[in-house]
């Protein structure tokens, strides 16, 4: 099976700045839901931006679905939320009309959406429980419900790679609980390939069937149930 991503010896500091990642590796099967975690300014968004080739590593090398990431031809084949995806959220456009921008985008813009390509909108709109409220504005939607229609927009592309930044402000640990179980229920049932930063570990580690701990490299590495002892901690521990 090749990789969904692969990252090789790599080291990334940002221009007349000190190291931020050192020598990372790091090879993502393309069943695989990951969890990143680890501490602010631990590097956990400058490795996701490696990965889709947003950043250039100094020394090292980039492998995204076998592909220099930069070069991926097919960009739709990744989906990425970043960490302040809140944009336009002003904006009086609807659940419905969200998601299907998503499809637009995967399906390039001069094709016209047919009854296909609404059917794919409606069911990413099913996914993330957002059906009662597919014909209201973003902008009257609870933070959470916002995040969850900007993942149906994403899933309206059919992506084979999902990339998901969760943004600190504003998200308490049960909501990264339900994101994380929504996430496992996605990869279950569509096989994606799963890349989750959360900033809570203990909030993840029930779903993901692994846990990558990023501070200034790759601390750990492995099923969450191996986590050392000291990285616990109990006021996060689910029974
Ligand atoms: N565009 C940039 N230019 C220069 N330095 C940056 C830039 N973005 C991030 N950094 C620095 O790189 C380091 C890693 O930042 P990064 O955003 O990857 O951390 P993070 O783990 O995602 O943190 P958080 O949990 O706060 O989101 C930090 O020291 C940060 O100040
Ligand atoms: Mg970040």
């Amino acid at each position: 099976m090749s990789l969904a991503v692969e990252l090789r010896d790599v080291s990334f500091a940002y221009p007349h700045g000190p190291a931020v990642l050192r020598d990372v590796e790091l090879a993502i099967k393309p069943d695989e839901f990951v969890g990143i975690a680890g501490p602010n300014g631990g590097g956990k968004t400058t490795l996701l931006r490696l990965i889709l080739g947003l950043e250039r590593p100094q020394q090292g090398s980039v492998r995204l679905l076998g592909e220099a990431p930069e070069r991926l031809t097919k960009r739709s084949r990744i989906a990425y939320l970043a960490q302040r995806a809140q944009l336009g959220i002003e904006a009086p456009a609807t659940v419905r009309e969200v998601v299907t921008a998503g499809r637009t985008i995967a399906r390039g813009p001069f094709r016209l959406l047919g009854a296909a390509d609404r059917a794919v909108v409606d069911e990413a709109i099913r996914r993330v429980g957002l059906t009662p409220l597919t014909t209201r504005p973003l902008s009257r939607l609870s933070g959470g419900q916002q995040q969850r229609a900007f993942i149906a927009k994403a899933l309206a592309g059919e992506p084979e790679v999902l990339v998901l930044d969760e943004p600190t402000a504003g998200v308490d640990v049960e909501a990264q609980a339900a994101l994380a179980e929504l996430l496992e229920k996605l990869h279950e049932e569509l096989g994606t390939t799963i890349l989750y930063v959360s900033h809570e570990f203990g909030a993840v580690e029930p779903y993901v069937d692994r846990l990558v701990l990023v501070s200034g490299t790759i601390v750990f590495d492995g099923p969450p149930s191996e986590l050392p002892a000291p990285w616990h901690d109990p006021s996060h521990v689910h029974s």
